[in-house]
């Protein structure tokens, strides 16, 4: 996702440390994804336990994607409690990190699109910083200022596909009911071939985001839907874990269960 013009603003008004940045740029469809150790394999005998998820590696996403045959999903869910950021380990209380928490449909194998919604965090200087966004590639992230959001929130996200190139992404306060509702158009088709639950690390042009330390951030009650009606749960068929690896050190963790997916903040540096 991109970097929120105005949170950056804010946060990069005090701060010496960064140079601000040169452009917006697409981060979701640059995760480089790679296939670390997949568990399950076709066989022509019966394995003797149920395989597990496939488990991928990113530089900056840590979470859990579906991966179907085309038209399969038609909505995506998830419910997560907004982090109280600390710093990343070891780095500076007045420094600045970020991240960004969301559902989306597509991200994994779909060359010609992806839509989201989601959270941005900020922590600069002990402060922390939110918004709500849905995005559509490959066009830039668009905040949702009908809402704010604070840490300690408790957001549910919901993205539903009306067509191939139509969606609606909710996003909801459970914690008082307050929701915004958003219609997102894509300029290509979706796949519909892949729901996700994602951490990412953004970036912002060339400038990848100090990744904050956000404890642990579990999505509950994620679950996608089909086309034909039915309702699948992240460890489901077609499961990938995915964990955050940058230059060879394990940034984050994922795992998921039938209706949770889990992502544990484990370092991020040296940046
Ligand atoms: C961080 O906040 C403290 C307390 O408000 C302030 O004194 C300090 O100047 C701030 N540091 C930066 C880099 O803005
Ligand atoms: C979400 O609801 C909680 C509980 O009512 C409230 O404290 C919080 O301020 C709400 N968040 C926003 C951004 O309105």
């Amino acid at each position: 996702m991109f970097f929120s013009a105005s949170l950056l603003s804010y946060a990069l008004l005090a701060s010496t440390v960064l140079a601000a940045p040169s452009s917006r740029g697409k981060t979701s469809k640059t995760a480089t994804i790679t296939t670390t150790g997949p568990t399950s394999t076709a066989t022509s005998s019966p394995p003797l336990s149920a395989p597990g998820p496939a488990i991928l590696s990113s530089n900056i996403w840590a979470g859990a994607g579906m991966e179907s045959p085309e038209n399969t999903y038609q909505s995506v869910t998830g419910t997560l409690v907004v982090p109280h950021l600390q710093p990343a380990t070891g780095g500076a209380i007045e420094g600045i990190y970020g991240g960004s928490a969301w559902v989306g449909l597509d991200g994994m194998t779909c060359q010609t699109s992806l839509m989201a919604t989601g959270i941005q965090f900020i922590y600069f200087n002990q402060t922390i910083l939110a918004n709500a966004w849905t995005e559509v590639y490959p066009n830039p992230s668009v905040d949702i200022t009908s809402m704010t959001v604070n840490a300690g929130d408790t957001i549910k996200l919901t993205l539903t596909a009306t067509s191939t190139t139509t969606g609606t992404a909710v996003v909801e306060n459970l914690s008082n009911g307050q929701s915004s509702t958003v219609d997102i158009t894509s300029p290509s088709p979706l796949c519909l071939a892949n729901a996700e639950w994602i951490v990412e690390d953004f970036e912002e042009g060339t400038f990848l985001m100090p990744f904050a330390n956000f404890g642990t951030i579990t999505f509950t009650d994620a679950s996608a839907t089909t086309r034909s009606g039915s309702t699948v749960g992240p460890s489901g068929d077609g499961s990938h874990i995915i964990n955050m690896v940058q230059s060879g050190r394990q940034f984050a963790s994922a795992s998921c269960a039938a209706s949770t997916v889990t992502v544990d903040y484990l370092t991020s540096i040296p940046f």
